[in-house]
């Protein structure tokens, strides 16, 4: 292990050294905390304080103090000049197999920018990917930001797909009913949206992340939480459908939905969610029908805002958001690069 390190540092340009948490860390969080003030949701905000308090900590306690608590901070390479830490990018192994690694916190200080850091420090993380076997390299990336896209698509990064937040500032008082019968569903009966959401997700995107049957599969334990949940007043959660027309009228026996709506409605202020789902052969039919049921659903829930998570490649969906009067918080879009033996030279 140690000759494996001293062998990286040898091959490593002037200022770029591996990230070692026992003397980076603190530094790290404050350079990712300044840099991404305006991306950081209250949750992650939470956790980087946390990560510095565990950097100002941790040449008390020692290395095992980071390693236990670090996480996503534990790997990757920073640019450092006079004991500064100016730039950083973090690794992670994406998948069991080692064979995509993640590229995240991509950060330089905004009055060293445009002196080559940020290359530097992605040609380094390339040539770790390449050296621990790795065959992709992934990252995601606001859409807005046209610098750090054109320094991925000068390495050789390509677009796979891109996931957007949608908010509505408030829900509507009176929107209009859908225009199509629309069918209930259990909470129970998983199966049906959970094929639904897999024939929805491009095959770009189910490379990224497949739809899970956990993220649909609802036990008696998690039915009786939400009924309880319910009837306290906490949250509300509904779901309509629209059958296959190839299944039409009976949608239970065959299985299968072209079209759903999931609506999460929060008591508190909290914003309200929406899920929505179209099966590919059905897009562009059903979209703002399925909204208007979840806003309709909405109508009694407290006044808050509605939320929406939503790939930007379902252009119809995104339309009818935009019509809706939903507007783009953040959009995300994930780029790849596969990674080659001569890499691991860079
Ligand atoms: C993106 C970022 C990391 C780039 O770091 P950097 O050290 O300034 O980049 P470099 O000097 O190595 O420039 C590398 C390439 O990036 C692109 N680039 C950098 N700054 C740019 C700018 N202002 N406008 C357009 N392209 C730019 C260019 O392609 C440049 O290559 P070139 O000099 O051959 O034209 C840096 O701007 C940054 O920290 N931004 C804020 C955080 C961020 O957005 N991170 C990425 C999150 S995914």
């Amino acid at each position: 292990m140690a000759v494996f390190a001293l062998n990286r540092r040898e091959t490593l340009k002037p200022g770029v050294y591996p990230f070692n948490p026992y003397k980076h860390l603190r530094q790290v969080a404050e350079l990712v905390g300044a840099v991404f003030a305006a991306d950081l949701d209250a949750e992650s905000r939470g956790a980087l304080r946390e990560v510095r308090t565990i950097g100002w900590l941790s040449p008390v306690l020692g290395r095992l103090l980071s390693a236990t608590f670090l996480g996503e901070f534990v790997s990757g390479f920073v640019w450092i000049e006079n004991g500064r830490v100016l730039g950083n990018l973090t690794l992670q192994q994406y998948d069991l197999s080692g064979t995509r690694w993640r590229i995240s916190n991509v950060a330089v200080a905004p009055e060293h920018r445009g002196r080559g850091i940020g290359r530097s420090l992605m040609l380094a993380g390339l040539s770790e990917i390449a050296q621990r076997g790795g065959s992709w390299a992934l990252l995601q990336v606001r859409t807005d930001n046209l610098p750090a896209r054109r320094l991925y698509q000068s390495l050789g990064f390509t677009d796979v797909c891109q996931d957007g937040l949608w908010r509505l500032p408030v829900r509507p008082i009176n929107p209009p009913q859908p225009e199509i019968a629309l069918q209930r569903l259990s909470a129970l009966d998983w199966q049906p949206r959970f094929d639904l959401a897999q024939a929805a997700q491009t095959q770009s995107a189910s490379w990224v992340s497949p739809v899970t049957p956990d993220a649909y599969r609802i036990g008696l334990w998690q039915a009786w939480a939400d009924l309880i949940a319910d009837r306290l007043g906490l949250y509300r959660i509904q779901r309509w459908g629209v059958p296959a027309k190839s299944a039409w009228p009976s949608p239970k026996s065959a299985g299968r939905l072209d079209g759903l709506i999931e609506v999460r409605a929060h008591a508190f202020g909290e914003a309200h969610r929406l899920r929505l789902a179209v099966r590919p052969q059905a897009r562009g039919q059903l979209e703002r029908a399925l909204l208007n049921q979840g806003l309709c659903a909405l109508a009694e829930a407290p006044s808050a805002a509605v939320v929406i998570e939503h790939s930007g490649d379902h252009a119809e969906a995104v339309a009818a958001l935009e019509w809706a009067g939903f507007r783009p918080q953040r959009m995300l879009l994930t780029m790849r690069r596969p990674i080659t033996p001569a890499d691991a030279l860079l």
